[in-house]
This record gives structure tokens, sequence and C-alpha cells, in this order.
């Protein structure tokens, strides 16, 4: 039976709110490839523990025009003057002589980078990470979207990733790659922010029996609390370690199976979308690839006529991302107003085929 709706948050099943985090997991040092890294509560946490352990508060900062305003609010809450440099519209891959030339201007003290949509799209430039390290740059290289590609991220000086965006974990995030950190302290030193994970659970509570019984009212309930969280996480002022929750849930996960699904669904939209609206920007599934979303163009004007026409089929494919304000201000229109045009398709674990399959005939038949 295809899923009535897609979308939204993920939700935590009753057996995860009735056994995770009743046992003690202690924070391993590793987590995949990654050697010693550090638990926090989320991806800004883990990019604002790097740069005060790096002592570069307050350095200038370069950040891709295509990014979040969750990057940004990071990086200011370190008080770093942020710089955007521009990212291709063909295949989101860095525009290499925009960077270089904010470089020259600003001699910035770091390079934030992130591979999109678990693709690639820094391969040409992690070439040139060297010379750029060798200008005195330290690169802060973001995997949040490429988490389990297996990409060469490792080149960077210090590596971030939000953990949230790939299955049903309250919070969490980590950093790799700081020299002399003391893990032990940190943990010592952080709390969990519980408010997050019982929010988290309360909201599950209820989306899980909207989704056994499709009662709208609940939705005004769980939609809130998800918010909530939202609002916590907007917070930058203050730092925590990862739940022990949700370290649970993480330690248990079958990402094998997250990504086979996901490369399954995507393999699916590939071959069977067929609207000349409609553009895929990676138009291949490399071998190794786990990808996070379909990130696509509609043509037209019509992104958000599509979104909203999948809205009414209760399929909710959200728009990676709203630029920000900042960005907008920086950055000639003409070199940002593609990202006006993108819409990101939900391939994640929680659908199959055939939920794919209704995705595919709504978006065929818009017009
Ligand atoms: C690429 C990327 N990095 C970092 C973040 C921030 O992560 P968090 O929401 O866990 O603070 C986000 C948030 O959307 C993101 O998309």
């Amino acid at each position: 039976m295809p899923c009535i709706e897609m979308g939204g948050n993920f939700c935590l099943t009753q057996a995860q709110i009735d056994s995770c985090g009743n046992n003690h997991v202690p924070y391993p040092a590793d987590f995949q490839e990654w050697e010693h890294v550090v638990f926090t509560h989320s991806g800004r946490s883990a990019i604002i523990t790097a740069v005060h352990h790096l002592g570069l508060e307050g350095c200038e900062v370069l950040i891709p025009s295509f990014s979040c305003h969750s990057i940004t609010d990071a990086f200011s809450a370190c008080d770093c003057r942020i710089h955007y440099y521009l990212v291709s519209c063909d295949d989101l891959t860095v525009k290499d002589a925009d960077l270089f030339r904010l470089i020259d201007e600003h001699k910035p003290a770091i390079l934030y980078t992130c591979p999109l949509f678990g693709f690639d799209t820094l391969s040409s430039l992690r070439e040139r990470y060297k010379d750029i390290q060798h200008m005195g740059i330290k690169i802060i290289e973001d995997v949040t979207h490429s988490l389990f590609s297996g990409l060469a991220s490792a080149a960077a000086d210090v590596v971030v990733c939000s953990l949230r965006k790939w299955l049903e974990i309250p919070d969490g995030g980590f950093v790799w790659g700081l020299n002399d950190f003391d893990t032990a302290r940190f943990y010592q030193t952080h709390q969990e922010e519980t408010d997050i994970v019982l929010n988290f659970i309360n909201a599950s509570k209820l989306k899980q029996e909207y989704l056994r019984t499709y009662n709208d009212e609940l939705k005004e309930v769980f939609l809130p609390l998800f918010y909530k969280n939202n609002g916590i996480f907007g917070d930058v002022s203050r730092q925590y370690r990862m739940s022990s929750f949700s370290l649970d849930i993480l330690m248990h996960a079958d990402f094998k199976r997250i990504i086979e699904t996901r490369r399954a669904n995507y393999n699916y939209l590939l071959n069977h979308i067929n609207n000349p609206l409609v553009e895929i920007i990676f138009s291949a599934l490399p071998i190794a690839t786990a990808p996070l979303y379909m990130q696509i163009y509609v043509h037209n004007g019509q992104r958000d006529a599509l979104q909203q026409a999948l809205i009414k089929e209760r399929l909710y494919c959200p728009i990676i991302w709203h630029t920000p304000p900042q960005v907008l201000e920086q950055c000639p229109a003409m070199d940002v107003d593609f990202h006006e045009d993108m819409l990101s398709l939900v391939i994640d674990q929680r659908y199959d085929i055939q939920d794919m399959e209704r995705l595919v005939q709504n978006i065929n038949r818009f017009r």
C-alpha cells in the first residue's frame, strides 16, 4: 500500500519511543569513516564548536551562495564576516573564478564548502584544497548531504555534519578534525537539550496517530511541536552535546537499507519522470552515491505551482533552500535567481516504489 502522505518531519515509532535512551550508549570515538568525532546537538553547533576551537571568531569566511540560513546563522554567532561565492546553475558546482576573486579580495580565514544532495559537486574544487590551505585558509567541509557517499571530504581541515536529515533522530551533528580537542571534557561540560527530545517524542506520537487516522486536526497539535524544536535549534547562543536518545537510534540504524532504498527510489524517479517542465539536475546516479533528495528545476516559473499541486495530494516536497536575505543583498540577482526554480523530491527510506509511482504520476500530469 503506498503511503497516503509523503514528506514532512521524520517521526519515531512507538518501539523506538519505548526502548531508546533507556540504555546508556557511550559516545563513540568514531562514526562511519570519521575517527575522533565530537557529537553535538546540531550541525550549527558543530560549526560553532569548530570555529571556537580553531580560534577563528570574528574572521572573514566564504560560504556558497546556495546554502541555508542556518549556516549563515552559525558563522554569524561566531561574529564572522560572511561573503558568498557563486554556484553554477548547471550542476551546482562552485564557480572557481568567483571563489578565487573573493579569496583575493577578502583574505578569508575560513572557506566553508558543502557537496550537495549526496553528489560530488566539489570534486574539482577539492583538487585545489591544498592550494587554498597553503594560503593559510582553513577549509570546513559540511557533509550533511554527502554523509554516505564516501567522498574525499577528509582533505578538508575540519568536517561538520547535521545528522537529522537522514533519519528519525530528535537532534544530532558531529565535528571531525579538531586537533587536541578534549572530547571527554566537552561531554562533561555540555548538557543535552532535553526539551528537543521530549517535543520530538510527543510530536512523533501524534504524527503516528495522524498517519493511522488521517485526522487533520492532529496536525494542528504536532506541527507546532516540530516548529518549536526548529526555534530551539535556531538559538545559536548555546551549544549542547547530542542526546543519548538520538545516539541510541543512530547507533542502531540500518544505514545499508537507508541507502539502498534511497537509491532505488531515486532511480525510479530518474527513469519515469517525464514532464517537459521538469529537469532533473543530477541525471545519473553514480554507484557510491547516497542521495538525500532528488533536486529538480521546474521551468516557466511553475515551481510553486507544482509544489502546491503535490501538496493537494499530500505529497510534501520541500524547497531546499529558500535563499537567505544576506545572499540576496550581496549577490547579483541574475546569479542566484535559479534557486527559485528548484524543488526537492522526497525519496527517503519511509517510501517505496509504489510511493514513487504515485509521485511520478502527479508530477507527469502537472501542466
Ligand atoms: C548543509 C547543512 N549544514 C548544516 C545545517 C544545520 O544543521 P542543524 O539544523 O542541525 O543545525 C543544515 C540545516 O539545514 C544544512 O542543510
